[in-house]
Order: C-alpha cells, then structure tokens, then sequence
C-alpha cells in the first residue's frame, strides 16, 4: 500500500513524498499524465495533489485521469491541487492576481486533519488563485485573515484541500498535518528501516537466486551499502573496486578496511595504468567522462571473464534517478554523468537495481543498520570519474597529486574545525591558471586551486557554503605552504545554477 503523489510540475512534490516517508508511510510519484492503470499498480492507499507552476485557468492546465475520482479513496489537494478538486466538484476558484507568497497564519481551524494542535498556526503560502465558493456539501475547515478557505474538506471528510503548504519547513505543523491525514487514510506506516532492510534482502534472494552479481564499488555511501546487501543476503557476488589513480588520498584504503571486514567479496583492480594512458593529452571534460567510462567497462568485463559467470550488475541507482528518467524528457544534457548505465545490454548483464525505490538519506539509513563504518556512510559524495574531473587541463599523475594533497589538506581543515558537514560537498580545483607570487624573497609563479563547498539537499541545486574565515584561512595557508607548487588559493562563490558543483 502506498500514498501517490500526482506531481502538476511542484517544485515541492519531491518534498512532499519525503514528509510522508519521515511518517513510516511508502510513497510513490506519478507524472499527472499517469494512467489510472499505472496509479492502481502503486497500490495507493490514498493520492496527494501537488501544487504546479501552472493556473487551473490556463488552457493546458495538467489534470488528473477523471477516473482517479472513482477510486473511492482518500485525496488532499495541496494548492493547486486543491483547486483543482474544488472545480472537479463544482466549486469556483478565481484569480485574485496578487501572489501570496510566504508566512502566513491560520487564525482558525477545526477538524481531524488539525488533530493535536491548537491556537494559530504558522503555514507557508505560495499561490495566486484562491477557491472563492465551495462545492455543495464542502465545508471550510481553517482560515487565515484574508483567506476563509484555507483548508476545505468534503462532507464525508475524505476529500481534504489546503491552499498552504504543509510539506514545507515553514509549515512547522505540517508534519503532523499530513501524519492525520495518514491516521484519517488507515495509510499502513511499515516504511521504517528495519523493514526496508528486510524487504531488501529478501527481494534481491528471490531475484538472484543462486545466479551470480557483479558490482562496481566506488567507495561512495551507495555501492558500499549495496555490497553490504549482497553480502549480508548471502547471494553469489563479486565486488570490483576500480583503483583508476583519480581517488581521493587514502580513499582505497578506508574502503578495503571497512568492506573487508564485514564479509564482501571484492578485489581491487589497480588499473591506474591503462586510465593515465586514455586519458594523455585529453582536456575536454566530456571527452574525459567518454573515456573514464569506456575503461571503467574494460576493467568490469575483463574482471567478468576472470571471475565470472554474472547473470546481474547490480547498480546503485536511487529513486530520483527513477523519477527523473520518467519525466525528464527534453531535458538539456548538462553533464553525461559516468556511471555503468549503458552497460549490461553490451554485457549481457542483467540489471540488479535494489535501491531503486529509495531516497539518498534513506540508503544511508539502510547503510547504518548494515554496519557501514560511518566515514564512508556520511562522506561528502564524489564522482565516478574522480579526480579528473577536478583538473581543468590534462590529466597527468603530477596534476593528480597536486589536486589530491589540496583536497586532503581541504578537507582535514574541515575536520579539524568540525566544519566537514557544514558542507554536503567540498572539493579542490586545480584550473590552468598560474600567478606571480612571493615565497621567502623568491618569485614564485604557482598554480591557483581553487576551493568550493557547497550546501544541497539532493545536488540538483547547491548554495556555497558560508564557511568561517578561520577555516578558509587555515585551509590556504596550509595549501600554499605544504604543496609549494600552488602560489595562490581563491574560494568559489557560485550557486548552482548557474554553475555546476564540479568545475568539469
Ligand atoms: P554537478 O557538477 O553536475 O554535480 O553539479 C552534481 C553531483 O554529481 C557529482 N558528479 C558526478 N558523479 N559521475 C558521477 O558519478 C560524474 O560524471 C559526475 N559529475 C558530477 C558531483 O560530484 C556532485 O555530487
């Protein structure tokens, strides 16, 4: 059983599958084109209408399939959905063409989906159209000042509509909100970790049976919780740890200290050879991407015939990977991240995709009930194609070196101020420039690293992180004095977008 979230293009339906997950409650997210047959195969034990970027007046207004109508279950309507159920049922909603937008307050309410709370309640709005009558029978159910029908419900209770937002954290309430709505849905709340736990193990034995899996470990929080999964459900597997030489300092070894232990079967490949060697004289960042993922496939089919035979590759790939691969059509192609997607038909693999279903603090979750040592459970994230991507020229193993004792020295003055999740990412650049300087009475004319830290929730946008100078001092005068090839440090001020959080 789930909650569908019909998403009418929210920049908030994301957040709002998440709330009701942080409720032990399983949520699912459906384009408003989905067919009524693909919204029964989730099961739904009750659907959520998100908000939209769109008007209902607006001639191409996103609806749901008429027969989500039918269904006979629970519906709440957040802002835009809201209005929509209130014409769907013969209300009328009109364009007041002044937005609200912010804090606002409900001065009253009433009800069981205000359960629990009582006095005014803070809540965030954002919207320019609001319901003016009300279908038969519906009932105003809370109200701010200028607005009598911030929340609605039908006569039976079962359809419920809010013009504000309860899934935000303006909306302190909103947790408990949508937690009565859940109660009012008989929405079951078996979405806990433990169970995911369970449920995973078990699907990934009923579907590997006793077929072989090879996976491709990057030391980054979701392989590594993967090959715990498929150590600990006791399936054929073999783990690669590709060593491309593009790794963070001391990254291979904490990865082979922590995995070893904990019954994965895995090998390092050190194939930093074959990876120097495609990568001479490159400098094109796409071009580098290209050629870090075709060795990547040399290296997992040599080991495949090595080790073999695999019937799967078990991959990391999260939920919004999923969402997005639905509703990302005409999507621009900013980045063609690496990853081993495009592998198995090449292969003849099968894909093995057991987190499929999970967002990212979910795995990390999961990964902390599987035993992964919190350094690697909670480390900022990097990419596939490491360190190459963080020189702006080519990629040569002194380059290497110089970008990988930069981010060590980053990212321990990090450490050392307890500022390291102050950022969900930072990273070390060594671009192409190089600048006059003075070192004692020498000239010097060194590179420029550039240093970038970044605060995000998923990576789909990032705000610089506002570090303290002391760190951002520490970090430089360490730089330039232990790594004498850098003259000068500067520290990256761009959000995302416009930038990207990686240089390349
Ligand atoms: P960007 O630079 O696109 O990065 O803002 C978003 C997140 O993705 C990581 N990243 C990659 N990960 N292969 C990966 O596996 C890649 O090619 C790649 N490029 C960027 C980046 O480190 C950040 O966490």
């Amino acid at each position: 059983m789930s909650v569908v979230v019909l998403d009418f293009g929210s920049q908030y339906s994301r957040l709002i599958a998440r709330r009701i997950r942080e409720l032990n409650a399983y949520s699912v997210i459906l384009p408003s084109t989905a067919s009524i047959e693909r919204i029964r195969e989730a099961a739904p034990a009750a659907i959520i209408f998100s908000g939209s970027p769109k008007s209902v007046f607006e001639a191409n207004a996103p609806k749901p399939d008429d027969a989500v109508y039918d269904l006979g279950i629970p519906l709440l309507g957040i802002c835009y959905g809201m209005q929509l159920l209130v014409q769907q049922f013969g209300g009328e909603v009109r364009d007041v063409g002044a937005r609200s937008y912010g804090a606002d307050e409900l001065v009253q309410h009433q009800g069981v989906f205000f359960a629990g709370l009582s006095g005014p309640l803070p809540v965030w709005m954002s919207h320019a159209s609001t319901v003016h009558t009300l279908p038969d029978g519906w009932k105003s159910i809370a109200a701010t000042k200028q607005n009598a029908h911030a929340a609605i419900a039908s006569l039976d209770g079962h359809h419920l509509g809010v013009q504000f937002h309860p899934e935000v954290v303006h909306t302190p309430d909103g947790e408990c909100m949508l937690s009565n709505f859940l109660n009012m849905a008989g929405v079951p709340r078996d979405w806990t970790t433990e169970h995911n736990v369970e449920r995973l193990m078990q699907n990934v034995r009923e579907q590997v049976g006793n077929d072989g899996v090879l996976l491709g470990l990057s030391g980054g929080v979701d392989s590594s919780a993967l090959a715990l999964l498929l150590a600990r459900a006791e399936v054929k597997h073999s783990a690669v740890f590709v060593d491309h030489g593009l790794l963070r300092a001391g990254e291979r070894e904490e990865v082979e200290a922590a995995l070893q232990p904990l019954g994965v079967n895995f090998t390092t490949v050190d194939a930093s050879d074959r990876f120097f060697d495609s990568l001479a004289g490159v400098i094109d960042p796409e071009e580098k991407r290209k050629i870090i993922g075709r060795e990547f496939i040399n290296v997992f089919r040599e080991q495949a015939e090595q080790t073999g035979p695999f019937r799967f590759l078990a991959q990391g790939t999260l939920y919004p990977d999923v969402i997005e691969s639905a509703g990302g059509e005409g999507a621009a192609n900013i980045k063609s991240h690496h990853n081993v997607g495009g592998l198995p038909e090449e292969l003849g693999f099968e894909l093995l995709e057991p987190f499929r279903t999970l967002f990212k603090d979910e795995v990390r979750d999961v990964a902390r009930l599987l035993g992964l040592p919190d350094e690697i459970r909670l480390r900022h994230p990097f990419p596939g194609p490491g360190l190459a991507v963080r020189i702006l020229g080519e990629v040569t193993r002194e380059n290497v070196e110089l970008v990988r004792r930069a981010d060590d020295v980053f990212i321990s003055t990090l450490k050392e101020f307890g500022a390291y999740h102050a950022a969900w990412q930072a990273l070390a650049v060594l671009t192409p420039i190089r600048s006059v300087g003075v070192a004692g009475d020498e000239r010097r004319y060194g590179h420029v690293i550039a240093l970038r830290a970044v605060t995000s929730v998923d990576a789909m946008t990032a705000d610089w992180a506002r570090l303290p100078y002391e760190v951002l001092d520490r970090a430089a005068q360490r730089i330039t004095r232990e790594i004498p090839e850098v003259g000068r440090v500067v520290y990256d001020i761009t959000s995302k977008p416009p930038a990207t959080i990686e240089w390349e």
